[in-house]
């Protein structure tokens, strides 16, 4: 296609969709890159490449023939201070069973940059770690890091629910990590013993069922009580029911983002997935807060009894693990733990700051300060409230696809 043509049937949609350049909204603008006029743009020859090198064989886990893979994306100021922690940590775990079984997790990744200089940055990690770069030149964002509900924040999403579409749409599970996390032990075997089809983390440490569909009818009609969700590590298994169920998302999105540009992934997630799951049988079930912890649970991590949970205490908020001295945490607590992840943590200098204190106390077994107080002794700005955002219902429910 020519570059006029392609500019013109951009801006045919553009026009179609009411979006004026004057009218200021830079992310409805920003993500015409990722749709074509019949939908989500296909996968590069380069995503494809990737994608076939890094799956890893969890046709053991699963009883079925099937391959996952590992996405992240990042743009320069991440690959510069969060992503070689993300990574060396990956390259301590190994794939613990199957024909992959002994094989490291970086190798296992795909890691897409959206910039020249930032795809330079991945290849240059690879001096020291096996992961696999992909540049995904459709998306324009910027190279600082991206406070909450900015601009390039917001188109993020975008980007980011295109790879997890054409990842498996290509017939591959897929695990989807942002790129602040610290993976401390293989997480697959977890995806496949509790019966989900999809897996999303908790936001808070609330007593929850992780063994309950947030997508039964009681969920979704709103009797019982569904706890705030973060999409910083997700799961997807590759039905064509999940598949259609992630397409949604980003076309309910693209839907929004024309008079809503501060839509926000998210959210809409949140709205939308259980609903679309209770359509197609698919369970849709919270990660464990007790193995996949977060920064935003209170103290050194979330922690409670099974036989706490019952149905008068669902939903209830939990008081975390005490820290030993002051803001001191104790790694003796952390064996069970899958990963853990950043968000609540400030910005991204003060993110990797934090990541670099809980890999020395993995490394060292010693009492470390990972707590979110150091960031709020900071005055950290809004980015901070990751994940903090209230879910427009209103509006979502309005544009969710509810056809016959
Ligand atoms: C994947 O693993 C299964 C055993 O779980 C094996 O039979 C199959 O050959 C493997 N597939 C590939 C492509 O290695
Ligand atoms: C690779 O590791 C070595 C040794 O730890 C370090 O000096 C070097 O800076 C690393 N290279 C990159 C690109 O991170
Ligand atoms: C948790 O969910 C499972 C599956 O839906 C259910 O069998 C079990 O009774 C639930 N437990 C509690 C305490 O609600
Ligand atoms: C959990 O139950 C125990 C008793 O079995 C109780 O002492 C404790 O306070 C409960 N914790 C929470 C968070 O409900």
């Amino acid at each position: 296609m020519s570059l006029s043509l392609a500019t013109a049937l951009v801006l045919s949609v553009l026009v179609a969709q009411g979006v004026e350049s004057k009218s200021g909204n830079h992310v409805a603008m920003m993500i015409q890159s990722h749709f074509l006029q019949h939908g989500v743009r296909l996968p590069t020859r380069a995503f494809r490449e990737a994608v076939k090198n890094a799956a890893i064989n969890v046709s053991h886990l699963s009883h079925r023939p099937s391959s996952l893979i590992i996405l992240a994306m990042a743009n320069e100021e991440a690959l510069k201070r969060t992503v070689p922690i993300f990574l060396d940590s990956l390259r301590r775990v190994k794939v613990s069973g199957g024909t992959d079984a002994g094989k490291t997790f970086d190798g296992r990744l795909v890691l897409v940059a959206w910039s020249r200089e930032a795809l330079a940055m991945c290849r240059e990690l690879q001096a020291n770690y096996s992961h696999h770069c992909v540049r995904d030149a459709e998306h324009a964002a910027g190279k600082k890091s991206l406070g909450f509900h900015t601009d390039g924040f917001n188109a993020l999403g975008f980007a980011k629910i295109k790879y997890i579409l054409n990842g498996l749409s290509a017939g591959h599970d897929v695990m989807f990590l942002d790129a602040d996390i610290i993976m401390m032990r293989d997480p697959l075997p977890y995806f496949y013993d509790h019966g989900g089809d999809m897996y999303v983390m908790m936001e808070k440490c609330l007593l929850f069922n992780e063994t309950a569909s947030i997508a039964a009818y009681e969920f979704v009609r709103h009797e019982k009580f569904t706890p705030p969700l973060n999409i910083g590590a997700l799961f997807f298994k590759a039905t064509a029911g999940v598949t259609r169920c992630v397409y949604n998302w980003i076309w309910d999105m693209y839907g929004q983002v024309a008079f809503r540009p501060q839509v926000w992934d998210q959210d809409i997630y949140g709205v939308l997935m259980p609903k679309c799951s209770y359509r197609f049988s698919i369970r849709l079930q919270i990660l464990d807060p007790r193995l996949f912890q977060s920064a935003c649970y209170p103290r050194c991590g979330c922690t409670y009894h099974d036989a706490n949970v019952t149905a008068a205490t669902l939903g209830k908020s939990v008081a975390g693990v005490p820290p030993v001295t002051g803001h001191l945490c104790d790694p003796g607590l952390w064996g069970s733990w899958l990963l853990r992840h950043f968000p609540c943590s400030g910005t991204t200098d003060q993110k990797a700051w934090h990541m670099r204190q809980f890999a020395k106390g993995l490394a060292l077994g010693e009492p470390v300060h990972i707590t979110k107080h150091w960031a709020n002794e900071k005055k950290v700005g809004k980015e901070d409230k990751d994940g903090g955002g209230e879910v427009d219902e209103e509006f979502a429910g309005v544009s969710t696809a509810e056809g016959v």
